[in-house]
């Protein structure tokens, strides 16, 4: 028998990658190209949908030929970046406009204007979600309004809208499939958490027409098939989840209660709520971990928009630092923050907050505040932002006993601990950190029959972790979380 791998496309916020893993779980390869962030206004966040695809294409193609050849992969898992919406022409398989990403606030207005009109209670009671620009449907309802050619694609029939996994599957499969997982439609503000299709109510509301949008499918199971001429040779696409629900399942949270936060682009935290139609009154959202064999599973969410990227921006735009791994250097060679607070609300602010029009502050600044402070006080909004989604997932009752992190940013051993400290709970990381890409491989497997279900891939494929157990003093907590309450306030 050949031993054959999994592989995984993880499209992600600032990069694409095609990473290849043994049966055990254990990552053989990887590719990674980095994406060019278009930000033509303020608010306004865009991606080439034609870069992600040729960027995606070149790296799964390395991969596979690392792998020894298409015979070599049992299937392909594909994972991503949720809610940025690609509008393609089914006729020529071209993307009609840029990717509008799910960063972008462009559509604040008309999510004001659908408060006002007071939809609010139904779309939250029907999908879970609150109408904030975030998710995918006004967004696709902006191009149809704004974008000529993808007015006229939808005229003619032509028009194909859909999440960065739907478009990708298209282009893999030759423009033979258009699908999307129940994980990624959960994120449309479309559909229904206990309904298998799209809401025609909701459809209308928003003007984006049904006919466009992709067919919802499960998580797992075989999906579609690429082109022969791909990869010289058929591959099955056997598991689809966004990367939140994927880092879910990679960090092994398959038991009501169970949570992990991400902390990569932006930080989202999400506990397992099993089978059972999930429900907030603390402004989390409801949202399905993943679909198998039809069945349901949901998770309680809590979306920060901003973590990792305000590292990037520290240092791409202000120039304050050098790389990334520098802030935990800079946040060790001072004692505290000086009575700095960085507030990251650069993109507005997400859970329990949601105030899109909200934007990010530093207070406390004197002449004897400098960058290590700064960089200190950056780190320390991941653990407050935390902390504030704790609060509002106690509030629903389900109070955390302990979290598991992950993401490019949890790699920060001073990060990690802080959180521990802030939130007064034991903190696990992994071993291995990638647990978006593990989480799809592990859907890969299950649907390829690889794998009997996701708890024996859990089993056999999640390594060891690390734990992080509290230490600060109350004091300090309490001082630290009465600070960052006063800039919040403040916003
Ligand atoms: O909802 C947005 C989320 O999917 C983005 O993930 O990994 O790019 O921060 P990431």
């Amino acid at each position: 028998m050949i031993d054959q791998s999994i592989l995984v496309l993880d499209e992600g916020t600032t990069s694409t990658r095609a990473m290849l893993f043994a049966q055990d779980g254990t990552l053989r390869g990887v590719e990674q190209a980095d994406l060019v962030q278009h930000y033509p206004r303020s608010g306004w966040v865009e991606h080439d949908a034609g870069e992600i695809w040729e960027k995606t294409l070149a790296c799964a193609q390395a991969m596979v030929e690392q792998a020894g050849g298409a015979a070599r992969i049992a299937a392909i898992g594909i994972t991503n970046q949720r809610e940025t919406v690609v509008a393609w022409d089914k006729a020529t398989g071209e993307p009609l406009s840029r990717a509008i990403v799910w960063q972008d606030r462009r559509t604040a207005d008309f999510c004001a204007k659908l408060k006002e009109q007071g939809h609010e209670k139904m779309v939250r009671e029907r999908t879970g979600l609150l109408l904030d620009p975030y998710f995918s449907g006004t967004k696709m309802r902006w191009l149809l309004d704004n974008d000529e050619a993808v007015a006229k694609a939808a005229e003619g029939g032509r028009l194909a809208l859909g999440t960065v996994e739907s478009w990708l599957v298209w282009k893999l499969t030759g423009g033979k499939t258009h699908i999307t997982d129940a994980s990624n439609a959960s994120r449309t503000l479309l559909m229904a958490l206990d309904a298998s299709g799209w809401d025609a109510e909701l459809c209308d509301l928003l003007g984006v027409p049904m006919a466009a949008l992709p067919q919802i499918t499960d998580s797992a199971g075989e999906l579609a098939h690429t082109h022969a001429d791909m990869f010289g040779g058929r591959i099955p696409i056997c598991g689809m989840a966004g990367d939140q629900q994927a880092a879910t399942i990679g960090q092994g949270c398959l038991s009501p209660g169970q949570t992990k936060a991400t902390y990569g682009t932006g930080a989202f935290v999400l506990g397992n709520a099993g089978t059972q139609l999930p429900w907030s009154d603390n402004r989390l959202l409801g949202t399905v971990l993943y679909q198998i064999g039809g069945e349901r599973h949901y998770a309680v969410e809590g979306a920060v928009f901003v973590a990792g990227s305000l590292v990037k921006y520290l240092r791409d735009t202000l120039g304050l630092i050098e790389s990334a791994a520098e802030t935990e250097e800079l946040a060790r060679s001072v004692p505290d923050n000086g009575g700095v607070v960085v507030v990251p609300a650069l993109s507005g602010l997400g859970a329990p907050h949601w105030r899109p029009e909200a934007r990010g502050i530093i207070s406390g600044l004197g002449f004897d505040t400098g960058r290590a402070h700064i960089a200190r006080a950056a780190l320390e909004a991941m653990a407050h932002q935390t902390y504030d989604l704790a609060s509002a997932f106690a509030a629903d009752g389900c109070e955390w006993t302990g979290l598991r992190i992950d993401g490019g940013m949890a790699a920060n051993d001073w990060m990690a601990q802080d959180i521990a400290d802030l939130l007064d709970l034991p903190v696990t990381r992994p071993d291995f950190v990638e647990t978006t890409a593990l989480g799809a491989a592990m859907l890969a497997a299950v649907g390829c029959g690889m794998k009997a279900d996701l708890q024996e891939a859990a089993e056999t494929m999640i390594g060891s972790g690390q734990l992080f157990e509290p230490q600060m003093e109350d004091g300090t907590r309490r001082q630290r979380l009465a600070r960052w309450d006063e800039a919040i306030a403040k916003i």
